[in-house]
């Protein structure tokens, strides 16, 4: 199917006519009945507003002057634009037109400023459960009622009266989120980061993968980086080796059990994604000596890295997933050559939970309406 130039003819095709995993991989959302970070807490001041998409769906999430959070369908009802143009007052959103104000229930509690009479309206948007944990915002998409039993995931490290020091970092990449899952957690990319070096010399020793999760483990050279290498302990943690797992959706790593971080995706549409990471450390060596770093002066140190190290070096990773991006929307009918067999695993996770949560949705709509996002 070529067009006698080099480039594909047409789109790359929709979920449902890709003919390998890793076409219906780069079309394929991410399940809606899962807790997302869509937000930093502190990126919501009191009496905030603003838009979050969730794989198409808008949603109006907003801070009360209470500090309270909630996220609302976000179109009003009555000329369908969008609540998060509008303002919040006390607890309640005011649509910036006409002023319809919703109470956090998503209920239509006021349109008086109408001059038109009171006549009985019964209106309420749909709402979705949000919570705040790990200095994020995290809201549930899909069905309320499974919000409970689709916890967040522990981060117990960072609990507790002792918490390790933390960066958080985000990037919003024009990129589908199964790119950004291969690229996390492939380690084939070393040359891309040839002047921080993060890892070097990897080589894949194991993989495993079931229902859920994809893990597997390098032998490597982390944090070789000029700056970063004199803060690592190399006598206390082995820095020749990680775990890695995509735990769907989320992904993981563990360097000698003090160096981890997580990294949470939002799926905005099929070319974009808003990717945040979360960084921690038990504790870092002071410079020239043995001694370890106390934790405020390792927390200090990490605010400081994140524009001069973590920042620049995922800036990296970001250029070249938009690069691919590009490059798949024009050749996505390319045979795959993949080297590292853990990423067709990765990208058959992701088609299977979605044809699961396809599936799903199918049995509601037969059964009777039950709302979902897809
Ligand atoms: S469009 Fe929202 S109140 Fe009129
Ligand atoms: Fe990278």
């Amino acid at each position: 199917m070529r067009n006698g130039q080099d480039n594909a003819v047409g789109s790359p095709p929709k979920f449902r006519d890709g003919r390998n995993s890793r076409q219906k991989a780069r079309a394929a959302g991410l399940d809606p009945d899962c807790w997302y970070v869509v937000e930093h807490d502190n990126g919501i001041k009191k009496g905030q507003v603003k838009e979050v998409v969730f794989w198409g769906t808008s949603i109006a999430l907003y801070r009360g002057e209470d500090g309270q959070l909630a996220a609302v369908h976000n179109r009003c009802p009555h000329r369908q634009i969008k609540l998060s143009k509008g303002v919040v007052q006390n607890c309640k959103l005011h649509c910036m037109y006409h002023g319809w104000t919703f109470d956090r229930e998503g209920w239509l509690v006021d349109y008086s400023h109408d001059s038109f009479g009171k006549p009985l309206l019964k209106k309420q948007l749909r709402t979705y459960p949000v919570q705040v944990r790990y200095g994020f915002i995290w809201l549930f998409p899909g069905d309320p009622e499974k919000a409970v039993a689709h916890p967040i995931p522990e981060i117990p490290e960072l609990e507790g009266d002792n918490p390790w020091a933390s960066v958080p970092i985000d990037f919003t990449w024009d990129a589908h989120h199964s790119m950004i899952i291969d690229n996390v957690c492939d380690f084939a990319h070393a040359f891309l980061h040839r002047k921080y070096r993060p890892f070097t010399d990897a080589k894949l020793r194991h993989y495993e993968s079931d229902d859920n999760r994809v893990y597997l483990t390098y032998d490597t050279f982390m944090g070789g980086g000029r700056i970063s290498g004199m803060f690592v302990d190399r006598k206390r943690v082995n820095t020749k080796f990680i775990e890695i797992c995509y735990e769907y959706p989320y992904q993981w790593s563990n360097t000698g059990g003090s160096i981890k971080h997580w990294c949470f995706l939002l799926p905005i549409n099929e070319r974009r994604t808003r990717v945040f990471f979360l960084f921690y450390f038990d504790a870092f060596k002071i410079p020239a000596t043995s001694l370890k770093m106390p934790q405020k002066l390792t927390q200090f140190v990490l605010r400081v890295s994140n524009s001069l190290l973590f920042k620049p070096l995922l800036s990296e990773d970001g250029i070249a997933l938009e690069a691919e991006q590009h490059a798949y929307d024009h050749h996505w009918d390319e045979p795959p050559i993949e080297l590292n067999p853990a990423v067709p695993l990765f990208q058959q996770l992701t088609v299977q939970k979605w044809e699961n949560y396809l599936a799903r949705t199918e049995v509601q709509t037969v059964k009777g309406p039950k709302q979902a996002v897809g």
